[in-house]
Protein backbone atom coordinates (compact mmCIF):
# COMPACT_ATOMS: atom_id res chain seq x y z
CA UNK A 1 0.00 0.00 0.00
CA UNK A 2 1.07 3.59 -0.90
CA UNK A 3 1.68 5.72 1.96
CA UNK A 4 0.59 9.34 1.07
CA UNK A 5 1.84 12.00 3.37
CA UNK A 6 -0.15 15.59 2.83
CA UNK A 7 -1.90 18.59 4.39
CA UNK A 8 -4.79 17.76 2.66
CA UNK A 9 -8.09 17.32 4.81
CA UNK A 10 -10.74 16.39 2.59
CA UNK A 11 -8.75 13.18 1.34
CA UNK A 12 -8.06 12.21 5.05
CA UNK A 13 -11.66 12.42 4.81
CA UNK A 14 -12.53 10.89 2.04
CA UNK A 15 -10.39 7.70 3.62
CA UNK A 16 -12.42 7.88 6.75
CA UNK A 17 -15.42 7.61 5.05
CA UNK A 18 -14.54 4.64 3.59
CA UNK A 19 -13.55 2.69 6.64
CA UNK A 20 -9.69 3.28 6.38
CA UNK A 21 -7.39 3.95 9.34
CA UNK A 22 -5.25 6.90 8.75
CA UNK A 23 -2.48 8.75 10.78
CA UNK A 24 -3.32 13.01 12.20
CA UNK A 25 -1.51 15.19 14.18
CA UNK A 26 -2.73 16.01 17.78
CA UNK A 27 -1.48 18.99 19.93
CA UNK A 28 0.32 16.00 22.12
CA UNK A 29 1.29 13.14 19.69
CA UNK A 30 -0.10 11.64 16.87
CA UNK A 31 -2.69 9.26 16.72
CA UNK A 32 -3.84 6.58 14.23
CA UNK A 33 -7.72 7.27 13.70
CA UNK A 34 -10.68 5.79 12.50
CA UNK A 35 -14.68 6.05 12.36
CA UNK A 36 -14.85 5.21 16.18
CA UNK A 37 -18.62 4.36 15.52
CA UNK A 38 -17.92 1.63 12.66
CA UNK A 39 -16.58 -1.34 14.48
CA UNK A 40 -14.79 -2.96 11.45
CA UNK A 41 -13.01 -0.16 11.05
CA UNK A 42 -11.87 0.23 14.44
CA UNK A 43 -11.04 -3.44 14.87
CA UNK A 44 -8.41 -2.32 12.09
CA UNK A 45 -6.74 0.40 14.72
CA UNK A 46 -6.01 -2.60 17.05
CA UNK A 47 -4.50 -4.69 14.42
CA UNK A 48 -2.24 -2.61 13.08
CA UNK A 49 -0.99 -1.61 16.20
CA UNK A 50 -0.69 -5.06 17.70
CA UNK A 51 -2.89 -4.01 20.73
CA UNK A 52 -4.85 -6.45 22.87
CA UNK A 53 -8.18 -6.22 22.03
CA UNK A 54 -8.76 -5.59 25.98
CA UNK A 55 -6.89 -2.22 26.19
CA UNK A 56 -9.78 0.70 24.79
CA UNK A 57 -9.49 3.31 22.55
CA UNK A 58 -10.03 7.26 23.64
CA UNK A 59 -12.53 8.76 21.42
CA UNK A 60 -11.50 12.15 19.56
CA UNK A 61 -14.63 14.53 19.22
CA UNK A 62 -14.26 18.17 17.77
CA UNK A 63 -16.28 19.36 20.89
CA UNK A 64 -19.02 19.25 23.54
CA UNK A 65 -21.69 19.41 21.30
CA UNK A 66 -20.12 16.50 19.64
CA UNK A 67 -20.88 14.01 22.57
CA UNK A 68 -24.62 13.18 21.78
CA UNK A 69 -24.93 9.55 21.98
CA UNK A 70 -20.99 9.00 22.62
CA UNK A 71 -21.11 9.41 26.95
CA UNK A 72 -24.37 8.99 28.42
CA UNK A 73 -24.01 11.87 31.09
CA UNK A 74 -22.24 14.69 31.85
CA UNK A 75 -21.42 15.39 35.12
CA UNK A 76 -20.81 18.52 36.71
CA UNK A 77 -17.12 18.45 37.31
CA UNK A 78 -16.49 16.93 33.51
CA UNK A 79 -18.94 19.69 32.21
CA UNK A 80 -16.26 22.15 34.28
CA UNK A 81 -13.20 20.86 33.03
CA UNK A 82 -14.27 20.40 29.18
CA UNK A 83 -15.33 24.34 29.37
CA UNK A 84 -11.81 25.20 30.58
CA UNK A 85 -9.67 23.05 28.77
CA UNK A 86 -11.16 21.77 25.93
CA UNK A 87 -9.95 21.69 22.99
CA UNK A 88 -7.10 21.12 24.51
CA UNK A 89 -5.31 17.76 26.00
CA UNK A 90 -7.29 16.11 28.58
CA UNK A 91 -9.06 13.03 28.49
CA UNK A 92 -12.59 12.27 30.49
CA UNK A 93 -13.23 8.68 31.45
CA UNK A 94 -17.27 9.11 31.28
CA UNK A 95 -20.18 6.41 31.27
CA UNK A 96 -20.66 5.17 27.52
CA UNK A 97 -23.14 6.42 25.57
CA UNK A 98 -25.11 3.78 23.16
CA UNK A 99 -23.65 4.76 19.91
CA UNK A 100 -20.59 3.60 20.61
CA UNK A 101 -19.25 -0.14 20.00
CA UNK A 102 -17.83 -2.37 22.28
CA UNK A 103 -14.80 -2.37 20.24
CA UNK A 104 -13.86 0.89 21.44
CA UNK A 105 -14.01 0.56 25.05
CA UNK A 106 -12.95 -2.80 25.28
CA UNK A 107 -16.71 -3.90 26.87
CA UNK A 108 -15.62 -1.74 29.93
CA UNK A 109 -18.63 0.57 31.10
CA UNK A 110 -16.67 4.15 30.73
CA UNK A 111 -15.55 5.71 27.47
CA UNK A 112 -12.68 7.94 27.42
CA UNK A 113 -13.17 11.20 25.52
CA UNK A 114 -11.19 14.43 24.64
CA UNK A 115 -11.15 17.22 21.63
CA UNK A 116 -7.86 17.59 20.20
CA UNK A 117 -6.83 21.12 19.60
CA UNK A 118 -4.67 20.63 16.59
CA UNK A 119 -6.20 22.78 13.69
CA UNK A 120 -5.62 20.29 11.42
CA UNK A 121 -7.97 17.51 13.61
CA UNK A 122 -10.64 19.84 14.20
CA UNK A 123 -10.37 20.78 10.14
CA UNK A 124 -11.11 16.73 10.17
CA UNK A 125 -13.52 16.16 12.96
CA UNK A 126 -15.72 18.54 10.85
CA UNK A 127 -15.27 17.24 7.89
CA UNK A 128 -16.81 13.87 9.04
CA UNK A 129 -19.97 12.84 10.54
CA UNK A 130 -18.70 10.89 13.23
CA UNK A 131 -15.82 10.79 15.63
CA UNK A 132 -12.29 9.08 15.74
CA UNK A 133 -11.03 6.48 17.67
CA UNK A 134 -7.32 7.37 18.08
CA UNK A 135 -4.49 5.37 19.93
CA UNK A 136 -0.90 6.74 19.39
CA UNK A 137 0.45 6.00 16.30
CA UNK A 138 2.72 3.43 17.47
CA UNK A 139 3.18 -0.07 17.67
CA UNK A 140 1.51 -1.35 20.97
CA UNK A 141 4.61 -0.98 23.54
CA UNK A 142 6.12 1.89 22.07
CA UNK A 143 7.56 5.04 22.33
CA UNK A 144 4.93 8.09 20.98
CA UNK A 145 5.24 9.64 17.51
CA UNK A 146 5.49 13.35 17.91
CA UNK A 147 6.33 13.83 13.86
CA UNK A 148 5.02 12.40 10.81
CA UNK A 149 8.09 11.31 10.19
CA UNK A 150 8.30 9.11 13.10
CA UNK A 151 4.75 7.61 11.89
CA UNK A 152 5.94 7.14 8.70
CA UNK A 153 9.09 5.05 10.53
CA UNK A 154 6.69 2.56 12.15
CA UNK A 155 3.64 2.51 9.89
CA UNK A 156 4.48 3.57 6.01
CA UNK A 157 3.40 0.92 3.38
CA UNK A 158 0.16 0.37 6.15
CA UNK A 159 -1.73 2.71 5.94
CA UNK A 160 -3.07 4.94 3.18
CA UNK A 161 -2.39 8.54 4.55
CA UNK A 162 -0.34 10.80 7.35
CA UNK A 163 -1.96 13.86 7.82
CA UNK A 164 1.21 16.30 8.35
CA UNK A 165 0.51 18.53 11.40
CA UNK A 166 4.08 19.31 11.44
CA UNK A 167 5.65 18.51 14.97
CA UNK A 168 3.33 18.25 18.09
CA UNK A 169 3.70 20.90 20.29
CA UNK A 170 2.89 18.94 24.05
CA UNK A 171 4.70 16.21 22.51
CA UNK A 172 3.09 14.08 25.74
CA UNK A 173 0.08 12.22 25.71
CA UNK A 174 -3.16 13.76 27.33
CA UNK A 175 -3.96 13.86 31.05
CA UNK A 176 -6.41 11.42 31.71
CA UNK A 177 -8.65 11.80 35.02
CA UNK A 178 -12.36 10.40 36.19
CA UNK A 179 -14.67 9.38 38.62
CA UNK A 180 -14.87 6.57 40.78
CA UNK A 181 -17.36 6.44 44.16
CA UNK A 182 -17.37 10.30 44.04
CA UNK A 183 -13.98 10.62 44.05
CA UNK A 184 -12.00 12.08 40.78
CA UNK A 185 -9.02 10.06 39.80
CA UNK A 186 -5.71 10.75 37.82
CA UNK A 187 -5.49 7.78 35.79
CA UNK A 188 -2.37 8.78 33.62
CA UNK A 189 -0.72 12.03 34.36
CA UNK A 190 -0.43 14.01 30.94
CA UNK A 191 0.32 17.23 28.80
CA UNK A 192 -2.46 19.38 31.51
CA UNK A 193 -0.47 19.13 35.24
CA UNK A 194 -2.18 17.34 38.10
CA UNK A 195 -1.55 21.12 39.72
CA UNK A 196 -3.64 22.99 37.32
CA UNK A 197 -6.42 20.65 36.95
CA UNK A 198 -6.66 20.81 40.84
CA UNK A 199 -6.88 24.49 41.33
CA UNK A 200 -9.62 24.39 38.52
CA UNK A 201 -11.28 21.91 40.37
CA UNK A 202 -10.75 23.52 43.84
CA UNK A 203 -10.20 19.58 45.08
CA UNK A 204 -7.25 17.43 45.09
CA UNK A 205 -7.22 14.35 42.77
CA UNK A 206 -6.23 10.92 43.87
CA UNK A 207 -3.88 8.86 41.93
CA UNK A 208 -4.04 5.81 40.15
CA UNK A 209 -1.89 4.82 37.76
CA UNK A 210 -0.30 1.22 38.66
CA UNK A 211 -1.44 -1.81 36.98
CA UNK A 212 -4.10 -3.71 38.91
CA UNK A 213 -6.09 -6.09 36.35
CA UNK A 214 -6.33 -7.21 32.78
CA UNK A 215 -8.16 -5.92 31.45
CA UNK A 216 -7.46 -2.54 33.12
CA UNK A 217 -10.00 -1.15 35.01
CA UNK A 218 -8.07 1.99 34.07
CA UNK A 219 -6.32 3.43 31.58
CA UNK A 220 -2.55 3.77 30.35
CA UNK A 221 -1.75 1.24 33.56
CA UNK A 222 0.82 -1.52 31.78
CA UNK A 223 3.92 -1.25 33.73
CA UNK A 224 5.94 -1.87 30.56
CA UNK A 225 5.19 0.76 28.16
CA UNK A 226 6.27 4.04 26.08
CA UNK A 227 9.57 1.20 26.22
CA UNK A 228 12.20 2.44 22.94
CA UNK A 229 13.49 -0.54 21.43
CA UNK A 230 17.16 -0.55 23.95
CA UNK A 231 17.37 -1.33 26.95
CA UNK A 232 16.16 2.52 28.93
CA UNK A 233 17.79 2.70 32.80
CA UNK A 234 16.01 5.39 34.07
CA UNK A 235 16.67 7.06 37.89
CA UNK A 236 20.25 8.74 37.87
CA UNK A 237 21.32 11.61 39.33
CA UNK A 238 24.15 11.91 37.35
CA UNK A 239 24.45 9.28 34.57
CA UNK A 240 28.05 7.86 34.27
CA UNK A 241 29.43 8.86 30.85
CA UNK A 242 29.24 5.27 29.71
CA UNK A 243 30.84 4.68 25.99
CA UNK A 244 28.30 2.38 24.91
CA UNK A 245 25.22 4.31 25.87
CA UNK A 246 23.18 7.34 24.53
CA UNK A 247 22.51 9.14 27.43
CA UNK A 248 19.75 11.82 27.88
CA UNK A 249 19.83 14.62 30.88
CA UNK A 250 17.77 17.13 32.16
CA UNK A 251 20.56 19.25 34.01
CA UNK A 252 23.77 19.96 33.20
CA UNK A 253 26.26 17.26 33.42
CA UNK A 254 30.23 17.91 34.08
CA UNK A 255 31.08 15.95 30.78
CA UNK A 256 30.83 15.50 27.10
CA UNK A 257 29.80 12.46 25.35
CA UNK A 258 29.14 11.88 21.56
CA UNK A 259 25.44 10.72 22.45
CA UNK A 260 24.18 13.34 25.09
CA UNK A 261 20.88 14.59 24.58
CA UNK A 262 20.16 17.50 27.08
CA UNK A 263 16.57 18.53 27.60
CA UNK A 264 16.81 21.51 30.09
CA UNK A 265 13.58 21.64 32.44
CA UNK A 266 14.98 24.27 34.88
CA UNK A 267 13.29 26.88 33.04
CA UNK A 268 10.84 25.30 31.20
CA UNK A 269 9.53 21.71 31.18
CA UNK A 270 7.00 21.99 28.56
CA UNK A 271 9.82 22.26 25.87
CA UNK A 272 11.38 19.11 27.43
CA UNK A 273 8.52 17.53 27.64
CA UNK A 274 8.19 18.34 23.70
CA UNK A 275 11.20 16.79 23.06
CA UNK A 276 11.63 13.62 24.90
CA UNK A 277 9.92 11.45 22.81
CA UNK A 278 11.79 12.61 19.55
CA UNK A 279 15.20 12.42 21.72
CA UNK A 280 14.08 8.95 22.31
CA UNK A 281 13.42 7.88 19.10
CA UNK A 282 16.85 9.30 18.21
CA UNK A 283 18.52 7.41 20.65
CA UNK A 284 17.39 3.87 19.49
CA UNK A 285 18.96 4.91 16.27
CA UNK A 286 22.14 5.95 17.45
CA UNK A 287 25.23 2.61 17.71
CA UNK A 288 25.10 2.30 21.29
CA UNK A 289 23.74 -0.74 23.11
CA UNK A 290 21.34 1.25 25.66
CA UNK A 291 20.27 4.53 27.11
CA UNK A 292 21.03 6.01 30.03
CA UNK A 293 18.66 8.39 31.34
CA UNK A 294 18.84 11.02 34.30
CA UNK A 295 16.08 11.04 36.73
CA UNK A 296 12.96 14.51 36.21
CA UNK A 297 11.62 15.67 39.48
CA UNK A 298 8.04 14.33 39.38
CA UNK A 299 6.03 17.72 39.93
CA UNK A 300 4.16 19.74 37.39
CA UNK A 301 4.41 18.64 33.79
CA UNK A 302 7.46 16.47 35.27
CA UNK A 303 4.76 13.79 36.77
CA UNK A 304 4.02 13.22 33.56
CA UNK A 305 7.70 12.81 32.17
CA UNK A 306 8.87 10.79 35.35
CA UNK A 307 5.62 8.41 34.57
CA UNK A 308 6.47 7.54 31.24
CA UNK A 309 10.66 7.60 31.72
CA UNK A 310 10.03 5.08 34.82
CA UNK A 311 7.73 2.74 32.41
CA UNK A 312 10.16 2.79 29.80
CA UNK A 313 12.74 1.91 32.29
CA UNK A 314 13.11 -1.87 31.73
CA UNK A 315 13.91 -4.08 34.78
CA UNK A 316 17.61 -4.28 34.85
CA UNK A 317 20.18 -6.15 37.91
CA UNK A 318 23.76 -5.11 37.94
CA UNK A 319 26.25 -7.73 38.40
CA UNK A 320 29.37 -6.80 40.47
CA UNK A 321 32.07 -8.92 41.63
CA UNK A 322 34.28 -8.13 44.90
CA UNK A 323 37.93 -9.28 43.14
CA UNK A 324 40.61 -7.83 45.27
CA UNK A 325 38.53 -4.01 45.31
CA UNK A 326 39.47 -1.71 48.24
CA UNK A 327 36.64 -1.05 50.03
CA UNK A 328 36.95 2.17 48.81
CA UNK A 329 37.29 1.55 45.35
CA UNK A 330 34.03 -0.70 45.77
CA UNK A 331 32.25 1.76 47.24
CA UNK A 332 32.80 4.42 44.89
CA UNK A 333 31.34 1.70 42.16
CA UNK A 334 27.90 1.19 43.80
CA UNK A 335 28.25 5.25 44.32
CA UNK A 336 29.15 5.83 40.83
CA UNK A 337 25.64 3.14 39.36
CA UNK A 338 23.77 4.26 42.28
CA UNK A 339 23.07 1.10 43.58
CA UNK A 340 20.78 1.21 46.85
CA UNK A 341 20.52 -2.56 47.24
CA UNK A 342 23.29 -5.72 46.81
CA UNK A 343 21.91 -9.32 46.58
CA UNK A 344 24.87 -11.65 48.09
CA UNK A 345 24.64 -14.79 45.83
CA UNK A 346 28.09 -16.34 47.03
CA UNK A 347 27.56 -19.94 48.38
CA UNK A 348 29.59 -19.01 51.36
CA UNK A 349 29.66 -15.39 52.40
CA UNK A 350 33.05 -15.78 53.67
CA UNK A 351 36.60 -13.95 51.75
CA UNK A 352 39.73 -15.37 53.18
CA UNK A 353 41.40 -12.98 51.22
CA UNK A 354 39.63 -9.78 51.49
CA UNK A 355 38.01 -10.22 54.90
CA UNK A 356 36.30 -6.66 54.09
CA UNK A 357 33.87 -8.94 51.93
CA UNK A 358 32.88 -11.39 54.47
CA UNK A 359 29.38 -11.11 55.34
CA UNK A 360 29.24 -9.69 58.63
CA UNK A 361 32.11 -6.54 58.23
CA UNK A 362 30.21 -6.00 54.35
CA UNK A 363 26.70 -5.86 56.06
CA UNK A 364 28.16 -3.34 58.67
CA UNK A 365 29.89 -1.37 55.85
CA UNK A 366 27.01 -1.20 53.80
CA UNK A 367 24.55 -0.55 56.15
CA UNK A 368 26.76 3.05 56.65
CA UNK A 369 26.03 4.05 53.57
CA UNK A 370 22.61 3.07 53.57
CA UNK A 371 22.91 0.28 50.77
CA UNK A 372 20.60 -2.92 51.58
CA UNK A 373 22.14 -6.33 51.84
CA UNK A 374 20.67 -9.37 51.42
CA UNK A 375 22.32 -12.98 51.06
CA UNK A 376 20.71 -15.65 49.02
CA UNK A 377 22.54 -18.70 48.43
CA UNK A 378 19.20 -20.69 47.38
CA UNK A 379 19.00 -20.48 43.75
CA UNK A 380 15.39 -21.39 43.58
CA UNK A 381 14.85 -18.27 46.00
CA UNK A 382 16.64 -15.99 43.26
CA UNK A 383 14.21 -14.49 40.89
CA UNK A 384 11.56 -13.56 43.70
CA UNK A 385 14.28 -12.02 46.06
CA UNK A 386 15.56 -9.82 43.08
CA UNK A 387 11.97 -8.99 42.37
CA UNK A 388 11.49 -8.05 45.87
CA UNK A 389 14.36 -5.95 46.27
CA UNK A 390 13.63 -4.33 42.80
CA UNK A 391 10.18 -3.12 44.01
CA UNK A 392 11.81 -1.18 47.17
CA UNK A 393 15.01 -0.16 45.62
CA UNK A 394 15.50 0.93 41.67
CA UNK A 395 18.95 -0.46 40.79
CA UNK A 396 19.87 -3.67 42.32
CA UNK A 397 23.33 -5.42 42.29
CA UNK A 398 24.06 -9.09 42.46
CA UNK A 399 27.53 -10.06 44.47
CA UNK A 400 29.48 -12.73 42.71
CA UNK A 401 32.21 -14.34 44.14
CA UNK A 402 35.88 -13.55 42.93
CA UNK A 403 35.09 -10.90 40.96
CA UNK A 404 33.81 -13.01 38.07
CA UNK A 405 30.23 -11.51 36.96
CA UNK A 406 29.65 -15.30 35.45
CA UNK A 407 29.88 -16.92 39.07
CA UNK A 408 26.48 -15.36 38.31
CA UNK A 409 25.10 -17.43 36.08
CA UNK A 410 25.28 -20.62 37.48
CA UNK A 411 22.08 -22.13 37.75
CA UNK A 412 21.29 -19.98 34.18
CA UNK A 413 20.23 -17.31 36.37
CA UNK A 414 21.16 -15.07 33.27
CA UNK A 415 18.82 -17.58 30.95
CA UNK A 416 16.09 -16.82 33.43
CA UNK A 417 16.41 -13.55 33.95
CA UNK A 418 16.17 -12.52 30.39
CA UNK A 419 13.32 -14.40 29.82
CA UNK A 420 11.78 -12.64 32.54
CA UNK A 421 12.68 -9.72 30.70
CA UNK A 422 15.11 -8.14 32.57
CA UNK A 423 18.50 -6.59 31.04
CA UNK A 424 21.45 -7.91 32.67
CA UNK A 425 24.38 -5.38 33.06
CA UNK A 426 28.36 -6.65 34.68
CA UNK A 427 30.16 -3.07 36.63
CA UNK A 428 33.29 -4.17 35.25
CA UNK A 429 36.31 -3.83 37.71
CA UNK A 430 37.41 -1.41 35.61
CA UNK A 431 34.52 0.89 36.47
CA UNK A 432 32.96 0.47 33.31
CA UNK A 433 29.51 -1.19 32.43
CA UNK A 434 29.03 -3.63 30.03
CA UNK A 435 25.31 -5.01 29.07
CA UNK A 436 25.54 -8.74 29.16
CA UNK A 437 22.37 -9.70 28.52
CA UNK A 438 19.47 -7.69 26.86
CA UNK A 439 16.11 -9.10 27.64
CA UNK A 440 14.38 -11.90 25.68
CA UNK A 441 12.30 -9.72 24.18
CA UNK A 442 13.96 -7.32 22.85
CA UNK A 443 16.68 -9.78 21.17
CA UNK A 444 13.48 -11.13 19.01
CA UNK A 445 12.40 -8.05 17.72
CA UNK A 446 15.78 -7.22 16.91
CA UNK A 447 15.81 -10.30 15.13
CA UNK A 448 12.68 -10.09 13.07
CA UNK A 449 13.69 -5.86 12.14
O1 LIG B 1 -2.83 12.39 23.88
C1 LIG B 1 -3.47 11.33 23.74
O2 LIG B 1 -4.30 10.96 24.56
C2 LIG B 1 -3.17 10.53 22.48
C3 LIG B 1 -3.67 11.30 21.26
C4 LIG B 1 -3.55 10.51 19.97
O3 LIG B 1 -4.99 11.70 21.48
N1 LIG B 1 -3.81 9.24 22.55
C5 LIG B 1 -3.37 8.24 23.35
O4 LIG B 1 -4.07 7.07 23.22
O5 LIG B 1 -2.44 8.38 24.11
P1 LIG B 1 -3.52 5.66 23.74
O6 LIG B 1 -4.49 4.66 23.23
O7 LIG B 1 -2.12 5.49 23.33
O8 LIG B 1 -3.65 5.77 25.29
C6 LIG B 1 -4.95 5.88 25.86
C7 LIG B 1 -5.04 5.23 27.20
C8 LIG B 1 -4.76 3.73 27.16
O9 LIG B 1 -3.90 3.43 28.25
C9 LIG B 1 -6.13 3.07 27.36
O10 LIG B 1 -6.04 1.90 28.13
C10 LIG B 1 -6.89 4.13 28.12
O11 LIG B 1 -6.38 5.37 27.66
N2 LIG B 1 -8.35 4.10 27.86
C11 LIG B 1 -8.97 4.44 26.73
N3 LIG B 1 -10.30 4.24 26.84
C12 LIG B 1 -10.54 3.78 28.08
C13 LIG B 1 -11.71 3.35 28.79
N4 LIG B 1 -12.92 3.40 28.22
N5 LIG B 1 -11.58 2.91 30.06
C14 LIG B 1 -10.37 2.84 30.62
N6 LIG B 1 -9.22 3.21 29.99
C15 LIG B 1 -9.30 3.67 28.74
MG1 LIG C 1 -0.14 5.02 23.51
Amino acid sequence: METLLTTDVSQAATLLRKGAVIAIPTETVYGLAANALEAEAVRKVFELKKRPSSDPLIVHVQGLEALEGIVAEIPDWAYKLMMRFWPGPLTLLLPKGPAVPEEVTAGLPRVAVRAPAHPLTQALLQAVPFPLAAPSANPFGGVSPTTPAHVWDYFAGQIPLILDGGPCAAGIESTIIGEENGRLILYRPGAIPRETLEEALGEKLYTRTHVTSTPPVAPGQFLRHYAPRKPLLYGWRTPPPEKNASIVVFQPVPFSHPYLHYLPTAENLADAAAQLYHTLLACEKEPTHYILVQAVSPYGLGEALHDRLRRASLPHVFTIGHSNHPWADFQALLQKYEIHAILDLRKQPYSRYVPHFSQGPLQKALHEVNIAYEWQPNPNRLLPTIEKLLREHLHVALLCAEGDPNRCHRFSLSDTLSEKGFAIFHILPTGELHLHRAPISLSLEEKAS
